[in-house]
């Protein structure tokens, strides 16, 4: 009843206003510089695997607008193909833009992806923004709300799952039952400073907004854990554990493995396979053909993946296992697959690069 009453009275998208994300930057100068710097300001106009993953499929049609490009006021002629992004147009650079993403009310489930809902603005009036400030001061721009569903919902509406135009799941990242408020938790904790350039409240901390993730260094760090044990018989026993609430791939360009080296005297003398154990990927194919992009496939050819907080233990039998030998377990991960580079015309942008997210050493004694 409850869900049922907030859908209707925040039932249409009113476009008679938008702030454009510059605009914050007048007032929230802080949380603009680290949002800027972040993925949700990237889409098709400043990140070039995004484009040209999307040129490739389709130099009609966009439709990833409705995640990447949310604010646009033509999300149904790009979808459709009748209009194209527009470099001029500030909706569409903005990408996950500010305004947007502090007006959603509601997410509504649906098969395919979710659906996002905005509040509805009152002609005539300042727009509402939605957060968690205690509070908050005034400002002539907009006025503050405090929703409490707002951090339920944030961002289940383009981060839950997607399925392709041939209904095959191309990413799950969230079950029903998970909220958004998990995925803030660590992808926006509190960092030093006011959120608001005059601070009249005197507030000592805000929600981080450089949503960090797979491209940060420390980020890359606190997704694994590795352990290692050797037992007498020689078994080199290591676990890998997912500490993330979501599984390690979530996006389907990359690709992530486990490597275990053992060295002696500075030789490597042992390593692990690149087997479908140790390797963590998506493979499509279309009917019977193999291809790199998810958008037209109908089926996977091969799929490893590890789910939100699950662990995968290696046992690995090393015969020549001598005293003083130093054993390395390393997890790495890739952008993009190189696949799917050389489909998109990138072979040569670096993404591919196996970039360090945890590495363990022991010296067997
Ligand atoms: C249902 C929402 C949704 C749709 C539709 C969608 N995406 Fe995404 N996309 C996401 C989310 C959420 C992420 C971030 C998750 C991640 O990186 O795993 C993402 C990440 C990406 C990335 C990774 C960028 C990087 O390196 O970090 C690329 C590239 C991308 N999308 C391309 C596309 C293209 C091209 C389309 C249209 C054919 C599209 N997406 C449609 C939700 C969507
Ligand atoms: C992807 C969605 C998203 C985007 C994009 C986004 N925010 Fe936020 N913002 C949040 C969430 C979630 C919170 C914290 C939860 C809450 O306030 O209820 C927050 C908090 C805030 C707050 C409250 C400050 C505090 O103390 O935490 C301000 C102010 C704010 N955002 C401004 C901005 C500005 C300005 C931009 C663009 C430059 C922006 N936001 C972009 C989701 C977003
Ligand atoms: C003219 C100044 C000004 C501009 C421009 C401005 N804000 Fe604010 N905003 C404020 C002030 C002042 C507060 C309250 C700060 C406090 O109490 O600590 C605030 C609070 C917020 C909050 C917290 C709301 C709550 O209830 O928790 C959000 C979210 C927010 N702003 C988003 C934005 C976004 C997004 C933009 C750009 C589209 C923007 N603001 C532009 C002055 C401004
Ligand atoms: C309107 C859709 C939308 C909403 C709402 C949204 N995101 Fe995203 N998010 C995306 C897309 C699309 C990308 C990929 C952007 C790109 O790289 O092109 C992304 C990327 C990310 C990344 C990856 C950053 C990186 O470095 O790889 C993180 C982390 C993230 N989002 C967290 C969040 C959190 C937390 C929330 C809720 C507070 C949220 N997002 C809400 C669409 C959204
Ligand atoms: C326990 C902490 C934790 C929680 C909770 C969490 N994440 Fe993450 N997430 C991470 C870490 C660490 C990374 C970076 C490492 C990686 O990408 O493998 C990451 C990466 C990501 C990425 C980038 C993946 C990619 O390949 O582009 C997205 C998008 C993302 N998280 C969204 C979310 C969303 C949405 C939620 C809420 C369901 C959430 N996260 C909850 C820790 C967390």
């Amino acid at each position: 009843m409850r869900i049922f009453l907030l859908v209707s009275i925040f039932f249409s998208l009113s476009w008679s206003v938008y702030l454009s994300n510059k605009s914050c930057k007048e007032c929230h100068k802080d949380i603009y510089n680290e949002y800027q710097r972040s993925y949700h300001s990237k889409g098709y106009f400043n990140d070039i695997l995004h484009r040209q993953i999307a040129d490739k499929i389709s130099n009609k049609k966009y439709d990833c607008a409705v995640c990447h490009m949310p604010a646009a006021q033509n999300l149904k002629a790009l979808v459709k193909g009748t209009e194209r992004p527009s470099s001029s147009n500030i909706r569409q650079t903005d990408a996950i833009s500010c305004f947007l993403c502090h007006e959603i009310a509601y997410v509504k489930k649906a098969h395919k992806y979710n659906h996002i809902i905005l509040t509805k603005q009152t002609e005539g009036y300042k727009p509402s923004l939605y957060g968690e400030l205690k509070n908050p001061d005034e400002n002539d721009k907009h006025s503050s709300l405090n929703n409490p569903l707002y951090k339920d919902n944030v961002c289940t509406g383009c981060h839950a799952h997607k399925r392709n135009k041939n209904d095959l799941l191309i990413f799950k990242a969230m079950s029903d039952k998970q909220t958004s408020k998990e995925c803030i938790k660590c992808h926006m904790p509190y960092i030093p400073g006011g959120n608001e350039n005059m601070n009249k409240r005197a507030r000592t901390k805000h929600r981080s907004h450089f949503f960090y993730g797979v491209h940060n260094d420390e980020m890359r760090k606190k997704s694994v854990d590795l352990e290692l044990n050797l037992s007498k018989k020689k078994h080199l026993i290591i676990t890998l554990k997912n500490k993330m609430t979501h599984p390690l791939i979530i996006q389907s360009a990359r690709e992530m493995y486990l490597r275990v080296l053992v060295k002696r005297d500075g030789k490597i003398i042992w390593s692990n396979k690149k087997d479908k154990n140790s390797y963590f990927k998506y493979d499509y194919l279309k009917g019977k053909k193999e291809v790199v992009i998810p958008y037209e496939a109908t089926s996977y050819k091969w799929f490893n993946n590890l789910g939100a907080k699950k662990s995968k233990v290696y046992d690995y039998f090393i015969e020549d296992l001598k005293k003083g030998d130093t054993i390395t377990a390393s997890f790495y991960i890739i952008i993009a697959k190189k696949e799917c580079l050389d489909d998109i015309g990138l072979s040569s942008s670096g993404l591919d690069k196996p970039l360090l997210a945890k590495k363990i050493i022991k010296i067997v004694k």
